[in-house]
């Protein structure tokens, strides 16, 4: 067995009249954890996909295993040994979690699980520690659930070289701890894992190695030994980067009245009894781990799911709620899974934007391009959408820049009240940091916030105040000026440290 796993060699790639990737020589050895990281539209995924079979290169060579590789697609490099996780999830939701782990090397054709492959999923599930049921329909599970369903269906594959584009960006930091423990366990046993993540931490703690990339080339390749956050981060922008929270507003005071009121909501999706407010220029964040009931909450209040209880924006009751009405109430909301609910794939950028907007952008129902164009430019501009055409088309950006549009679409129309479903998923650093500036800009300009993050540290840190949840219930409330990582998490895990714990009713594990 050589060595080196896969070895490109000034790999070239263009679409069109854009080169994305330029002069990549680069080797992946045996038995590492490889990071590969770098900005928005950087060309992480494209070289993943590359390897992976998935999209052609233009000049170069790749050589697998010490073949160079003629005619290369998404099959011949799974018979190759490589495995590639996307970042945009490409399961069967019609399928059970099973079937998709063993797509295309089950034991039968049936469908139907016999003892043996019933016995290998458990194995395999033992293995992540992921505790899914193998009967499940993908199609009803969370982002966070199919994601691990991705992970299993590499690993199943038995493949000598995973790639995992972004695998944790949806996970707990549980949850991810558990993921790196299997990217560990493949390490040991002589795989190769190709990791691309924007978690710098999760670079830090699990990677042997690290490439960093920009515009399309390598900056630096080697150890991670001696390398830090702001090391890694200033050679990703090409500059030192200020990766601290922005200072929040003063909070409103107590006296101003609240503009979103929600009483004792509860829903088919699982909310019990949830009451809540938020006034003009408050943040408020919701603290709880994956499936406690946030983006339930998020889509109950915006009218995407149906929910009982009531509803009041600016003190008049809003029942009658869908996602139409809430948009001309004044009501955004950015939800977390981008690719199913947020944007039209087939659609250019302008109008992923405007469509929702049409009154703002129009005079007495004529619409008037020159502003909707104005509009667009101004967004494409403030979260640095690359590429940067009005017109470009949403299907062929990268991640990152998917999310941003994402963000634009529901903050285009200057919205009082901002619901923000993970919004920073999936960007880069940069990025990360002027979606806080921005959280923050519409708290100072009076907007309400509700703020939904799996990263408790930054949820906590850009909340004034904060909500627990658990199990679909709001079990306690918190000052977030004040609270700690720790604390929240000792909170929602119901561990009684002290006797002025108020978050025991109802919180569990
Ligand atoms: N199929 C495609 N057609 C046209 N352009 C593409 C295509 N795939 C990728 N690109 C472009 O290639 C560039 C690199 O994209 P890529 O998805 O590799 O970036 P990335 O580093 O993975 O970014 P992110 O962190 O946002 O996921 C981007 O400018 C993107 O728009
Ligand atoms: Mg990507």
């Amino acid at each position: 067995m050589p060595e080196i796993a896969i070895s490109l060699v000034g790999i070239e790639k263009s679409f069109g009249s854009a080169k994305i990737l330029n002069g990549i020589t680069l080797d992946f050895r045996r038995g590492s954890v490889h990071a590969l990281i770098g900005e928005n539209g950087a060309g992480k995924s494209s070289l993943g996909k590359i390897i992976g079979g998935y999209y052609s290169f233009d000049a170069g060579t790749l050589t697998v295993f010490g073949k160079p590789v003629g005619h290369w697609t998404p099959r011949a490099a799974l018979q190759g040994g490589i495995a590639m996780i996307h970042q945009e999830l490409q399961l069967v939701p019609e399928l059970t979690v099973a079937q998709n782990v063993f797509l295309g090397i089950e034991d039968n054709s049936a469908g139907v699980l016999r003892g043996s492959e019933a016995a290998r999923f458990r194995a395999l599930d033992e293995k992540c520690g992921f505790g899914l049921k193998p009967g499940t329909i993908v199609a009803d599970l969370r982002i966070a659930e199919r994601q691990k369903v991705e992970i299993m269906r590499a690993i199943a594959r038995d493949s000598r070289v995973i790639i995992m584009d972004e695998p944790t960006s949806s996970l707990t930091a549980d949850e991810a701890e558990k993921l790196h423990h299997v990217i560990r366990w493949l390490r040991d046993d002589g795989r190769t894992v190709i990791y691309v993540t924007h978690f710098l931490d999760h670079v830090l703690a699990t990677a042997d190695r690290v490439t960093i990339m920009r515009d399309g080339r390598i900056v630096r390749s080697g150890d991670i030994a001696g390398e830090t956050k702001a090391s890694l981060v200033e050679a990703m922008l090409g500059e030192p980067a200020d990766v601290a929270f922005p200072p929040l507003p003063a909070p409103p005071a107590l006296s101003v009245a609240p503009i979103l009121e929600i009483s004792h909501l509860s829903s088919d999706t699982g909310l019990q009894d949830v009451s809540l407010d938020i006034r003009p220029g408050e943040i408020v964040g919701l603290i709880g781990l994956v499936g406690s009931g946030r983006s339930e909450l998020a889509r109950a209040i915006f009218g995407a799911d149906p929910a009982t209880g009531a509803v009041k924006v600016a003190g008049a009751p809003y029942d009658d709620r869908s996602p139409r009405r809430s948009v001309a109430r004044g009501i955004g909301f950015v939800p977390e899974d981008r690719r199913k609910q947020g944007l039209d794939l087939v659609q250019m950028v302008r109008p992923n934007m405007s469509l929702p907007h049409l009154a703002l952008v129009s005079r007495f129902g004529v619409l008037r391009p020159k502003e909707e164009r104005r509009r667009t430019a101004e967004m494409i501009r403030h979260f640095n959408i690359v590429p940067g055409q009005i017109d470009g088309e949403v299907a062929f950006y990268s991640g990152g820049n998917q999310q941003k549009v994402l963000l634009s679409k529901w903050v285009y129309g200057n919205p009082k009240i901002v619901i923000l479903d993970e919004p920073s998923r999936g960007v880069d650093i940069g990025a990360r940091r002027r979606i806080h500036d921005f959280v923050v800009e519409l708290a100072r300009g009076g907007a309400a916030v509700l703020l939904i993050s799996s990263e408790l540290e930054e949820v906590i840190s850009l909340s004034h105040r904060g909500y627990l949840m658990s199990e679909g219930r709001i079990v306690g409330t918190a000052d977030c000026r004040t609270l700690t990582v720790e604390d929240a998490l000792f909170r929602l895990f119901n561990i009684d440290r002290s006797a002025g714990d108020t978050a025991r009713a109802g919180a569990t594990s």
